[in-house]
């Protein structure tokens, strides 16, 4: 039987526009296709408000193969950087979430089998020590700075699993598998807490059995290590990949004219808040979180649009200066709400564009599902559009 594709409101393919020599283009890249897509690293790891794949990989396969240098400024989980890799490009990311940078990098390391196979071994090892020491009566007991800070989100013995999971994986003198191993320990985080996804607050408490927690850690590495012996065969030629962590305001370590293409969605005014969606897993993985708390663009704890505004020109004078003449920065952008009604993105993004020098290329944009009552209203006359615009550097 044929099973329905399901298809978020955000993701629905309800009318299209598009202008400019590239707008039809521009245009298939929105697209949602009904199937599939998450597939290779992209399926691990949840990330809030990412790519479908087949959009970077539409605006990049003419340049299959070539030397062309892409940047993601706003990367996330990296979607536009596998993409790139996938089709032999050399790329850079950068996200100032530290979150990202840990989930970028993974879902962009491509592994040979003998690494696969040492890295599931050591975490088959942590396994059978954190099942050993399920059953003792006195367990080592583990020091966690933000202890308090997250006990009140997990039932007695999820916690108690949790926190022998991540000492043990601290205690990894290998970096490569360390490092994997917490990310795939960051992929768990709100699965097993009382928090409902990463972007919705808290729920009943869930149930899951004893044991439950080092089963799905063995079975997510597995999957992702699979995924990464896969990524290195399929690709065309050598990774060249290079993430930072900084301030797309500044961007203070890049250059003049690095990239040929930026591809990136930077984040909406108002409607997630990346901080606290990831406040967990940094708080687990004690990762230095103030620059990214005080700096993150468009959070919905600042709904204030100004704000974005302001940012945004900074960012869009950043890009400028990293990208090169006759270059291609291609922005996604959705309408969002203000008040009561909803602003429209396309207008708000060419204004800040035009002050900053940038000429419009090309855009197409394709009508988005309304998700909620206060969406229906603030959209009933104009519809919510998502938008991708091509900007040149002159
Ligand atoms: C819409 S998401 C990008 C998702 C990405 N396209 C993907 O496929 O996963 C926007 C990203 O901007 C990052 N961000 C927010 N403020 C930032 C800033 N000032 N500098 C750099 N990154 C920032 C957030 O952490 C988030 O990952």
């Amino acid at each position: 039987m044929a099973t329905k594709a399901r298809r978020s409101f955000s993701q629905q393919n309800l009318e299209f526009r598009h202008s400019g020599e590239l707008g039809e283009q521009l245009a298939e890249a929105l697209r949602v296709p009904a199937h599939g897509g998450y597939v290779l690293t992209h399926r691990f790891h949840p990330y809030p408000g990412r790519f479908h794949p087949h959009l970077p990989r539409r605006l990049l396969k003419d340049h299959e193969g070539t030397d062309i240098r892409v940047f993601d400024p706003f990367m996330g989980g990296g979607t536009a950087l596998v993409e790139a890799m996938l089709l032999g490009l050399p790329t850079e990311g950068n996200d100032l979430n530290p979150v990202a940078s840990l989930v970028a990098r993974e879902r962009t390391q491509p592994r040979s089998s003998e690494q696969a196979e040492r890295i599931k071994g050591e975490a088959g090892r942590i396994a059978a020590q954190v099942e050993a020491l399920r059953r003792e009566k006195n367990p080592p007991r583990v020091r966690q700075r933000n202890l308090e800070r997250l006990a009140p989100h997990y039932q007695q013995h999820l916690l108690a699993e949790l926190l022998q999971w991540l000492r043990l994986v601290n205690a990894l003198p290998q970096i490569p598998a360390r490092e994997t191993l917490r990310a795939v320990f960051s992929s768990g985080v709100v699965k097993y807490s009382n928090r409902l996804s990463d972007s919705v607050g808290e729920r009943d408490p869930p149930r899951y059995p004893k044991g439950a927690v080092t089963r799905f850690f063995v079975a997510k590495c597995d999957e992702l290590l699979e995924a990464q012996v896969t990524l290195g065969r399929r690709l065309i030629a050598p990774a060249q990949v290079r993430l930072h962590q900084e301030d797309s305001l500044l961007l203070p370590s890049l250059g003049w004219g690095l990239f040929d293409i930026i591809i990136t969605s930077p984040p909406y005014p108002g409607t997630y808040d990346y901080y606290e969606q990831h406040r967990l897993r940094m708080d687990w993985l004690e990762l230095e979180s103030e620059s990214f708390q005080s700096g993150e663009l468009g959070a919905r704890r600042e709904t204030r649009q100004r704000r974005w505004s302001h940012g945004m020109k900074d960012v869009m004078t950043s890009l400028y200066r990293v990208l090169r003449p006759g270059g291609s920065l291609f922005l996604v952008l959705g309408d969002w709400v203000e008040g009561d009604h909803g602003v429209d993105a396309a207008t708000a993004l060419r204004r800040i564009a035009k002050a900053v020098g940038w000429r419009e290329g090309a855009s197409a944009s394709a009508r988005r599902g309304t998700h909620s009552r206060k969406e229906q209203k603030a959209f009933s006359k104009k519809g919510k559009w998502e938008h991708l615009i091509e900007f040149r550097r002159p």
